[in-house]
């Protein structure tokens, strides 16, 4: 059972609730028995500050950080989710976690865990075919798809031309050197977000685990 009012987010029984549904980890900084949503709440505070009127999130197992995004926009009143996931599984080297949930599930019917299906548009492709069917903007983007230094680079490259003026692109796992799954060895995100300059760049360093550090970069677009 879920709550009526979204903005009980902010109680641990209702962020338990979502983490447990939506399949948050710890690699987002959460803490599931406390109620402690991590690196989500970024998101949400910088939703409910910029309201925009497109968010664009990549990649997610189960839906949580697209849930919490179309939360905020639904708290705020404005905004939508475009949510691309190329519904990978294991038997795909790019999958990087995935379970090939996004091929097997009605997504719409999914979101409406928390009432947040009007606030998701859910593409089950690849970024680089999302991105040839769009002309889209996006105010507020999100990237955890490919964690592959070329994958991560080519999801930059396609989207941050795309970013308005000002606002925030944010990457998953900026700090994770080496995963200690041996199938995800091939993480290059810390490679991608060194290279960046640092003006503009914020990374946000805490996490939980200290077997795997991930790290929220954030990057805003002068
Ligand atoms: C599972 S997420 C990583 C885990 C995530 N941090 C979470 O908490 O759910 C990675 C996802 O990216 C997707 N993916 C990988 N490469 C992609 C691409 N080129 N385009 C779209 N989705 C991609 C996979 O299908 C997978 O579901």
């Amino acid at each position: 059972m879920f709550y009526r009012h979204t903005k009980e987010i902010f109680s641990r029984r209702a962020a338990k609730d979502l983490i447990d549904y939506y399949g948050g980890n710890g690699g987002h900084n959460l803490n599931t028995s406390r109620g402690e949503l991590g690196y989500a709440l970024f998101h949400y505070a910088m939703i409910s500050n910029i309201r925009p009127e497109r968010v664009l999130c990549v990649g997610s197992m189960k839906g949580f950080i697209p849930a919490i995004c179309a939360m905020a926009c639904k708290d705020a009143g404005s905004g939508n989710v475009d949510f691309v996931d190329a519904g990978y599984d294991e038997a795909n080297a790019n999958n990087w976690g995935g379970i090939g949930y996004w091929k097997s599930v009605d997504p719409d019917k999914h979101f409406s865990y928390a009432g947040l299906s009007a606030w998701v548009t859910t593409h089950v492709m690849t970024t680089e075919q999302f991105a040839n069917t769009t002309r889209q903007r996006w105010q507020y983007i999100y990237i955890d798809g490919d964690h592959s230094y070329l994958g991560v680079k080519k999801d930059y490259q396609l989207f941050w031309p795309r970013l308005d003026k000002g606002c925030f692109m944010s990457f998953h796992d900026v700090l994770l050197r080496r995963h200690t799954d041996v199938r995800y060895r091939g993480f290059g995100v810390w490679k991608f977000w060194n290279e960046i300059p640092e003006k503009g760049k914020i990374t946000i360093p805490f996490t939980y685990s200290k077997t795997l550090p991930s790290g929220l970069g954030i990057l805003q677009k002068a």
